[in-house]
């Protein structure tokens, strides 16, 4: 069984079957905690430098719940312009300063390799929040940990799997990380649905079918499609050389009531990595499927403070005593 006890957390290709089992026994535990059932103290005194030089709310905001939940403090450091980074430090620079500020990094940079380049200079774990369109592995840890929760539920495994990935497949790095995840299990089969300049990587497809997964291409939505899972993604504007350039596909694939009932199941769950875009020329995933029970992308929020405190408890060396550190809630709460 691969360790994680101080090892960095940079890209999906670090994990296997077995390693991908650990994670999600350990956010399994986390629940109680997570809905406020009890708390622990058992990161009490560590500190996580939580760096986000790229605009996030749901990352970074549940990095620093996950590290407070599991008794630790949060250190923030948001946007380029507020940091050194602005003045020309390079990134081994920060990193040896403000590893020796914290006990465990979370980060996210708008450039490939970044957060890879980073660690090089990183006294303690780093975990990658997203490095440009290249890689987001806890975006793709709480994606597989939600499947498994969906399929679960129905009976089911993730091994057979049918998942339609739709929209900018080319810079959406959730779905280059889900993928490569996804084919550590048995008999998958994507169907890839973009405009043909937004297609999903060479490199990825290779992946895919070198791991004996089936694969279909298509720019349009069209037919029925038995997929059990629909995942929508977001055009990621801020990865195109001007905003016009990424006007041209907003709106390309909308995802609504009427959508979703012609072409998917009517089990077929719906994800998305978040935010969608709502506003009118795009609207890819409507407000009429927000009561729809196969939309999945609030489960998938939640399971991904449990991802992450899995991933604080791993890397920090404290998963087996979790419990331990257990203390009272005092306050009301109603969590589900
Ligand atoms: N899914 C995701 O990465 O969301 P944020 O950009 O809000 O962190």
């Amino acid at each position: 069984m691969q360790s994680f006890t101080g090892e960095h957390i940079l890209s999906v290709n670090q994990f296997n079957h077995d390693s991908i089992q650990k994670i999600f026994s350990v956010a399994n535990q986390m629940q109680p905690y997570a809905l406020r059932q009890k708390r622990t103290k058992v990161l009490d005194g560590a500190i996580l430098g939580n760096l986000f030089f790229e605009a996030s709310t749901r990352t970074r905001v549940s990095f620093g719940t996950a590290f407070n939940l599991l008794g630790g403090e949060v250190r923030e450091t948001t946007g380029m312009e507020s940091s050194a980074l602005a003045k020309g430090e390079s990134l081994f620079d920060t990193a040896r300063v403000l590893s020796g500020y914290s006990d465990v990094v979370a980060m996210r940079h708008p450039d490939n390799g970044s957060v890879a380049e980073f660690a090089v200079g990183s006294r303690v774990p780093v975990i990658n929040g997203g490095d440009g369109s290249n890689e987001h592995p806890t975006q793709a840890l709480l994606d597989l940990y939600t499947i498994e929760k969906e399929r679960n539920y129905h009976g089911e495994s993730i091994d057979g799997l049918h998942i339609a990935m739709i929209g900018d497949l080319k810079h959406g790095r959730t779905v280059h990380s889900l993928s490569k995840l996804l084919c550590l299990f048995k008999n998958i089969r994507f169907t890839l649905i973009s405009p043909k300049e937004l297609a999903m990587p060479d490199s990825i497809i290779d992946t895919i079918e070198n791991a004996g997964h089936q694969v279909v291409i298509s720019d349009t939505l069209e037919g029925s499609l038995d997929a059990d899972i629909c995942y929508q993604t977001r055009i990621q504007e801020e990865r195109f050389p001007s905003k016009d350039e990424a006007n041209k596909y907003r709106g390309k694939f909308r995802l609504n009531q009427q959508v979703y009932t012609k072409h998917f199941q009517s089990n077929t769950v719906i994800m998305h990595p978040l935010p969608r875009d709502s506003r009118a020329d795009a609207n890819e995933l409507d407000n009429d499927l927000n009561l729809n029970p196969n939309l999945a992308i609030f489960r998938q929020t939640d399971n991904g403070v449990l991802v992450r405190m899995a991933l604080f408890a791993l890397t920090l060396g404290v998963e087996n005593i979790v419990s331990k550190y257990d203390t009272d809630v005092h306050w009301y709460s109603n969590k589900k």
